[in-house]
């Protein structure tokens, strides 16, 4: 089953551009992503062997990145959504609001979510539910705190985190989840989680989503994106994209600036076409 299933996942580079960018940066930047996919990845594009690229800016930026990217290889995620459909909550967007816009992913529990805006489990349940009922893809994030590490908690904390994100999605949608591993104290710090250790955790989430399906199929796992987080550049990105269970990255530094980006969704692509051989 490995490498098979393997190749079958999607390779997603995907940017975060957290609170940052005005609109008229972010339409600049967008242009700047796509115009350096068409001069830079021509081959690779001939070759379909471009990954999935998503551009995730705020609220705000999300009209005119869309505009930016029509016609490109990219798409367009948000950052956060609220789980209920409409009604008064003050300063929310809902996921019929992202869909209306056509959005095609959106981020949900994020860290900075969980950490500054009281975001748990259960609320990342309703969100990627919600999320999943408009045909959006949920990336939803997990990852554990550095304490949590150091205390050897590590497993039990993504696991929870997975289990109870995905309580009640139904067998048939899971695959259309993308999960994110995100150590915690890797992201924004410079210090990236070795991929071999970042392999064993998404490896981990892989066998707990086929564990949790498992009356409903074999090896569910199998088919679900996990992408890596945490400091991911130029210089990490190909021995991460090397790792059996590491499908893609979730970038936030390195996604603020074309000339870091596009080398990254190279390195997406140096992966679609290594998979190319196992297949
Ligand atoms: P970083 O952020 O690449 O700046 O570490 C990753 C993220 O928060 O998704």
């Amino acid at each position: 089953m490995g490498s098979q299933s393997k190749s079958a996942r999607k390779t997603i580079i995907a940017g975060n551009w957290k609170m940052n960018k005005t609109v008229a940066e972010a339409a600049s930047l967008a242009k700047s992503i796509v115009e350096g996919i068409a001069a830079e990845m021509k081959d690779e594009a001939a070759s379909q062997s471009l990954p999935v690229v998503v551009l995730c800016p705020t609220f705000i930026c999300l009209s005119e990145v869309l505009k930016q990217v029509k016609g490109s290889p990219c798409q367009v995620g948000a950052q956060t959504m609220d789980y209920r459909d409409s009604g008064a909550f003050t300063g929310e967007i809902s996921a019929p609001m992202l869909k209306d816009l056509a959005v095609d992913y959106v981020l949900i529990g994020h860290s900075e979510r969980r950490q500054f805006f009281g975001e748990t489990s259960e609320s990342v349940n309703l969100k990627v539910k919600a999320a999943l009922a408009q045909g959006l893809v949920p990336v939803m994030c997990v990852g554990e705190l550095l304490e949590q590490r150091e205390k050897g908690e590590t497993d039990a904390v993504v696991r929870e985190q997975v289990v109870v994100g995905l309580k009640d999605v139904a067998s048939a949608d899971v695959a259309r989840v993308v999960v994110a591993y995100e150590p915690v104290w890797a992201i924004g710090t410079g210090k990236n989680c070795e991929a071999p250790e970042a392999n064993r955790v998404c490896g981990l989430i892989r066998n707990t989503i086929s564990e949790l399906y498992s009356k409903d199929g074999a090896g569910l796992g199998e088919g679900v994106s996990i992408l890596y987080g945490g400091s991911v550049k130029a210089s990490t990105i190909d021995e991460q994209m090397q790792q059996e269970h590491i499908d893609g990255a979730l970038v936030g530094g390195a996604s603020l600036k074309a000339e870091d980006f596009l080398p990254l969704i190279k390195g997406g692509a140096r992966r679609v076409k290594g998979l190319a051989h196992i297949s």
